[in-house]
């Protein structure tokens, strides 16, 4: 029998699972960090708490190996997998010059304006297959060039989350297409750095890690790795791949006609394609599959889990602590008392841009709301008001998939969100179609060890390590009267966003005269 790690750098926190070839777990840990906004529109982490939360988080999924006979020198391979986006700046010594700017980060919409001015939209997109988004990480380096100069200048190495990780595991500069594909940077179609992109940008190609498939063995376990962390030296250590195509791999959406669904802190709904497809609008994201020769389109929803998490910190105070008296997690005790309310949640309806929205409106200063407040609304109304806004966002992604002319066969739902049924089934209602939940809860950690189970040749293929080991659980199928319901609700959601988005704008530059003469 043999074993391969799973390791995904996530928003919340990092991720370490151990699996036996057949795609059984043996062991999970998970080690969370904190997300600084020091600026309305900013988020920013220390790529030092990654590598510390990644330590804590092996080190205790090998202790409960352990426990099952499972050794560290059993384990054959390593697979990496992370937030995407990121900007990780290095200087010539190694060392991490300033906090990472994440994939949520909202603060270079001037710097993707001069991108369109300077660049041309029509270019950008022929090189990298993407339009400029604050998201991407080409332009939060632009914005370190025009903002903070001194450290742009000192500048000698620039890396994804993932890839600050195997640098600090195997001491390699390396990323994979998947990942390198979501930096605006990439030729996606021919998987390789785009030459154009960079000398039009002025950064040079040696600040980028080298590019590899995401099954390749890039590198090895280091002697100091392997004292921090109890992997055994020389352990290899898989390309891996952003988070969202890791976790496709976990939910086996490997071939056309299969869609993903996951619920994470941002939601993602994912399909495989055989070639490149591009929506004109740029609304879809079109990057390279963690499989070679495929490639993929993804729509996403900036806040998905994340709009639940805004309101269980700032809302769910008494819940939190029912929840920890009782020791039940405490999304499961909001999605009971979401269940409490109808569908169509009583004519409240969310629109979850908390942190702007990338998918169908590529803006950055879009806002979150709650219309149709009545006094006659409870708590339990805006937890599924939340829930239901999150699966409209969901629509949205699936339908500009489907008018792509890619086919929707099947759909699959992962990530957090999917283990409450009723958010599954919100999901089957909304899209009008049965949708799966796959049954591994690990995700991209999980699609990351299987990318490792290719490397050293556990399976020959991705296909092949899907096929043996990806199974689902439970399927949800749409109920005619609560698909009624939520149609003529969407219809209502998908006309809002255009009423009061000259309001959200300038609401938005508001937020941000006042956050900056606080100094924040
Ligand atoms: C995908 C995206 C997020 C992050 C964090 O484009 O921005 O899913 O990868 O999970």
């Amino acid at each position: 029998m043999a074993y391969v790690m799973g390791i995904d750098v996530g928003t919340s926190a990092t991720k370490t699972a151990i699996f036996q070839d057949n795609g059984n777990m043996v062991s999970s840990s998970v080690a969370k960090y904190e997300l600084s906004q020091p600026c309305p529109g900013w988020a920013e982490q220390n790529p030092e708490d990654w590598w510390n939360a990644t330590v804590g988080s092996i080190r205790q999924a090998i202790a409960d190996a352990a426990l099952l006979g499972v050794r560290p020198h059993d384990i054959e391979a390593i697979g990496l997998s992370g937030q995407m986006h990121g900007a990780v700046c290095l200087d010539a010594a190694g060392q991490v010059i300033r906090p990472a700017i994440i994939w949520c980060d909202q603060r270079s919409d001037a710097q993707c304006n001069w991108m369109r001015k300077h660049l041309g939209e029509t270019n950008i997109t022929k090189w990298t297959g993407n339009p400029p988004l604050p998201n991407l990480t080409a332009t939060k380096l632009l914005w370190l060039r025009d903002k903070e100069p001194f450290n742009y200048d000192r500048i000698a190495h620039v890396l994804l989350p993932k890839d600050y990780i195997r640098w600090m595991l195997t001491g390699d500069y390396a990323t994979d297409v998947s990942d390198a594909s979501g930096t605006l940077l990439l030729d996606v179609r021919n998987r390789q750095w785009s030459s154009a992109m960079l000398e039009s940008l002025d950064i040079p190609l040696n600040w980028l890690p080298t590019v590899f498939e995401s099954t390749e063995v890039v590198g090895h376990i280091t002697h100091n790795a392997a004292s921090s962390t109890g992997i055994i030296e020389g352990t290899p250590v898989v390309a891996g791949a952003g988070d969202q195509a890791a976790s496709a791999i976990g939910s086996g959406v490997v071939k056309p006609g299969v869609v993903s669904c996951t619920i994470g802190t941002s939601g993602v709904v994912f399909a495989s394609t055989e070639g490149m497809c591009l929506d004109s609008l740029g609304r879809l994201h079109s990057f390279c599959h963690a499989v070679p020769d495929m490639w993929h389109v993804m729509g996403v929803t900036q806040a998905a889990g994340g709009s639940l998490q805004w309101f269980r910190r700032t809302l769910s105070p008494c819940e939190e602590e029912v929840a920890r008296a009782t020791g039940e997690d405490v999304y499961d005790y909001l999605s009971r008392e979401a269940e409490t309310v109808p569908p169509g949640c009583d004519g409240l309806v969310f629109l979850p841009y908390l942190m702007g929205e990338r998918t169908p409106h590529l803006d950055p200063f879009a806002r979150g709301a709650f219309i149709g407040l009545t006094s006659r609304h409870k708590r339990a109304h805006l937890v599924r008001a939340i829930m239901e806004g999150v699966t409209y966002s969901m629509r949205d992604c699936l339908q500009l998939i489907e008018e792509l002319g890619i086919s929707v066969d099947r759909v699959l739902v992962s990530g957090g969100g999917s283990r409450s049924p009723l958010w599954r089934q919100m999901h089957a209602d909304v899209f009008g179609r049965e949708v799966a939940v796959v049954a591994s809860a690990e995700g991209a950690a999980f699609g990351a060890a299987l990318l490792a189970c290719v490397g050293v040749g556990i399976y020959s293929t991705v296909q092949d390590a899907c096929r043996s080991t990806v199974q689902l659980a439970d399927v949800s199928k749409p109920c005619d009267a609560d698909q009624k319901v939520y149609d003529q609700v969407y219809a209502i959601y998908s006309s809002l966003y255009s009423k009061l988005s000259d309001s959200m704008h300038a609401l938005a530059i508001s937020e941000k005269a006042s956050g900056m003469s606080k100094g924040s």
